[in-house]
């Protein structure tokens, strides 16, 4: 199981082409879930700058950004398990007091990925909000704010 969400979280890292999480992380778990979270940031720009016209509508990079975005959100159960911290991590101990809560924010956000019509620019436009929604719902009960 350990060994399967490294892999899969070693795969997105490649896909995403670059090292995600936050400078000087030490702690190997810290890192493994800043860098998927680093992966639900990038493509939700990838996302982001296309509603706002900041980028050319492109429908093979939308489709990909959104099965990135589910694929992370997947992992979040996993890469959260173990309680873990580091001096940069911003993530709340109300995580593992509350796992159950924690875990359905990150479903949340799975279904408001995949429930986005990345077709046509209209479509990603329309499902921004409740992508946007549930990032700021986990973010506002289990991310400190530094
Ligand atoms: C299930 C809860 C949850 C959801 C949903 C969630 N996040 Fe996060 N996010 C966190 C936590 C917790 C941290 C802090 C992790 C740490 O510092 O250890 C974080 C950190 C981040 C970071 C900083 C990563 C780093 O390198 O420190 C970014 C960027 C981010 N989230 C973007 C998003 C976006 C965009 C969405 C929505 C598409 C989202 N998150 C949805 C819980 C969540």
């Amino acid at each position: 199981m350990r060994f399967a969400a490294k892999a899969i979280i070693l795969g997105l890292t490649l896909t995403a082409g670059a090292a995600l999480a936050k400078e000087g992380v030490e702690d190997p778990t810290v890192k493994a879930r800043m860098d998927v979270m680093g992966i639900v940031g990038a493509s939700t720009k990838v996302l982001g700058d296309m509603a706002q016209g900041k980028a050319a509508f492109d429908a093979s990079a939308a489709a990909a950004a959104q099965t990135a975005l589910a694929a992370a959100a997947a992992e979040i159960p996993a890469v959260f398990e173990e309680e873990a911290d580091d001096p940069v991590s911003e993530a709340r101990p109300d995580i593992w007091m509350n796992m159950e809560g924690f875990v359905e924010k990150a479903k949340a956000m799975e279904g408001a990925a995949n429930a986005i019509d990345v077709t046509s620019l209209e479509g990603i436009q329309a499902g921004m909000g409740p992508l946007a929604a549930s990032c700021k719902s986990c973010h506002s009960d289990f991310r400190a704010k530094k």
